[in-house]
């Protein structure tokens, strides 16, 4: 499974890339409005940071606005990948970009028919929402181990977003249940780092390597 952090904010995204583990980025309309920030100045810097794809969510809830919000966006770079909500309208605008050789990231799933369709209009990539489910008692991992199941067995080549991961053991679960990518947090990548043992262990080597040169 591969890693996108998922983030506008730059120095989060550099310090990621730094460690050589980020594949992408996802931003969203929440995300970005957090930073202030110019949205393409935004992008324009991700894009020199990191070589991958780039979700760049549109805002408009008609098909034809989207596809108009979508183009210059697309033109800024080839990294760029469109992230378009999960409605009807999402959908036509998928379809019409996928057209055009755009690729799209469908965006709040919360079902595997959703995925579905997603894939079918044409998506690279769906997003299911593992933490947001868990926020109303569902199980956000169940739905990630179904829709790897259905694009399995359908030969989908549409690629499993794992979005809204809230831990590390989301990271673990979204992999062991197929998901093809997570994007997640700074934080929680953070928290991937460190184990209490391995600080000990860092610890103990240093202290017992201080003794060899009083001897
Ligand atoms: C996905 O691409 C979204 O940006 C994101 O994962 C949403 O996560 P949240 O539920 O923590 O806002």
């Amino acid at each position: 499974m591969k890693l996108f952090i998922d983030t506008a904010n730059v120095n989060d995204i550099r310090q990621a890339a730094e460690m050589g583990i980020l594949s992408g980025v996802t931003t969203n309309p929440s995300l970005v409005a957090q930073e202030g920030r110019d949205f393409i100045q935004v992008l324009q810097e991700i894009i020199d940071i990191v070589d991958g794809p780039i979700s760049a969510e549109v805002v408009s809830l008609d098909a034809e606005s989207m596809v108009k919000e979508a183009l210059p966006l697309a033109d800024i770079h080839k990294n760029i990948v469109i992230k378009v909500p999960m409605t009807a309208e999402g959908l036509k605008a998928v379809y019409q970009l996928a057209k055009r050789g755009i690729r799209t990231n469908v965006t709040l799933i919360f079902s595997a028919n959703q995925a579905l369709l997603a894939a079918r209009a044409g998506a690279q990539y769906v997003s299911p929402f593992i933490g947001r489910l868990n926020d109303i008692s569902v199980d956000g991992v169940e739905l990630i181990s179904d829709i790897a199941h259905i694009f399995d067995v359908h030969a989908i080549d549409t690629e499993i977003i794992a979005a809204s991961i809230r831990h590390p053991i989301h990271v673990t679960q979204a992999a062991k249940a197929g998901a093809h990518i997570a994007t997640v947090p700074f934080e929680v990548l953070d928290q991937m780092i460190k184990h209490p043992l391995t600080d000990r262990g860092i610890e103990r080597f240093l202290a017992d390597w201080s003794t060899l040169h009083k001897k």
